[in-house]
């Protein structure tokens, strides 16, 4: 199963309600652009490169409503702007519209149009499910070396948030080491951040690694400091929204906090991570990747299941305010290193440079 996809016959988009999830299993209909940003927006689906992929569904189908129109150019366009400003971190999404509006610019036709931003849409889709393979076979070596160290014994992963297959296509990022460590039987047990305030841990992640067969613990966001005082974690791997070429990571909001931690008790910091979600412009993560902030009222509720039925109830005094900023910055010195599809480096600029040659100089 996957994310999305696109239904043959109709020519429709479809996607699993991530916002339902663990409880109710729901797919959802993308008709139009509006329907994209809204998805996008409201996080039925969400993820880096699950929204840089349902961003290039959003431009064919941006391309097939403005077929219908007697001013294509317009519509078009002002669908893509949409699109693109339907979440800001995430550079996935604005890399995705770039790619499928210059794959489809040749054609004049625009039926033709509609042909290219379908093949280019599908084709965005297998490489991000491929990469995350990829990240996976590369990954996999830290932990079969962590195990060996261990002479076998339980290798303790700890992740943040959600950066599985439902964030992705296939395997995901940070979960796709994990997952191949599986299959190869090596003993491993995975602490999953809560991840407040929309629970992508406590949600996804637990639902995925459960339907997996991964041995897994759930913990609240702030116990991985105290498990990693006491030994219980060998590594951390975490995705990522937007990683500056510089090596600057900005991840959901407490990345930051697990990865002091890991630092002040000598536990490596892996970002696992596919070349869409390098940001080639900026240099200096904290000052130029934009955080997104969303409605106060995420912090202030929860959802969970009463009686068989998904129920939000307010956690704080009525008249609480709350501050909801959805990603922090990771500087690069406390990164041990990417996890790529083109392999392991450094976080320095040279490193991710030496990986991805062909993008280090397009700034
Ligand atoms: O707000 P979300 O759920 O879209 O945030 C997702 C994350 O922070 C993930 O860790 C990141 O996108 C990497 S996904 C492979």
């Amino acid at each position: 199963m996957r994310p999305i996809w696109l239904e043959k016959s109709s020519g429709n988009v479809k996607i699993i309600d991530q916002r339902k999830l663990p409880h109710v299993f729901e797919i959802v209909d993308l008709l139009d652009a509006d329907d994209i940003v809204r998805a996008i927006r409201e996080m039925y689906v969400r993820g880096a490169p699950l929204i840089g992929a349902t961003g290039a569904f959003g431009v064919y189908l941006a391309v097939r409503e403005a077929m219908k129109t007697s001013c294509f150019d317009e519509v078009f366009q002002r669908a893509c702007e949409n699109i693109r400003a339907a979440r800001p971190t995430a550079v996935n999404l604005a890399w995705a519209v770039d790619r499928m509006t210059a794959a489809i610019s040749s054609a004049t036709d625009p039926s033709e149009k509609l042909a290219l931003a379908r093949e280019e849409a599908g084709r965005i889709t297998e490489e991000e499910a491929d990469n995350c393979r990829r990240i996976g076979e590369h990954g996999v070596s830290l932990i079969e070396e962590a195990a060996r160290g261990k002479n076998g014994r339980t290798v303790n992963i700890l992740t943040h948030c959600n950066a599985g297959w439902l964030a992705c296509i296939e395997y995901g990022t940070a979960t796709a080491p994990m997952y191949i460590a599986a299959e190869k039987g090596i003993d491993i047990h995975i602490w999953i951040d809560e991840t407040r305030p929309l629970n992508q841990g406590a949600r996804l992640t637990a639902w995925e690694l459960g339907k997996a067969g991964i041995r897994h613990t759930l913990i609240p966001d702030n116990a991985g400091g105290h498990l990693m005082q006491h030994g219980m974690v060998d590594m951390v791997i975490v995705g990522t929204d937007r990683t500056t070429h510089t090596g600057d990571v900005a991840n959901k909001i407490g990345t930051y906090l697990k990865a002091l931690a890991a630092r002040d008790n000598g536990i490596p910091f892996y970002v696992a991570l596919p070349g869409s979600t390098f940001d080639w412009r900026a240099a200096d993560g904290l000052k130029q990747i934009p955080i997104e902030q969303r409605d106060p009222d995420e912090v202030r509720y929860v959802q969970g299941l009463e009686g068989g039925k998904t129920k939000s109830v307010l956690l704080c005094p009525e008249d609480t305010p709350a501050a909801n900023y959805a990603f922090d910055v990771t500087p690069a010195r406390l990164v041990t290193g990417f996890i790529t599809e083109r392999g392991m480096c450094e976080a320095t600029k040279e490193a991710i440079a030496g990986l991805f040659p062909e993008m280090a100089g397009d700034k």
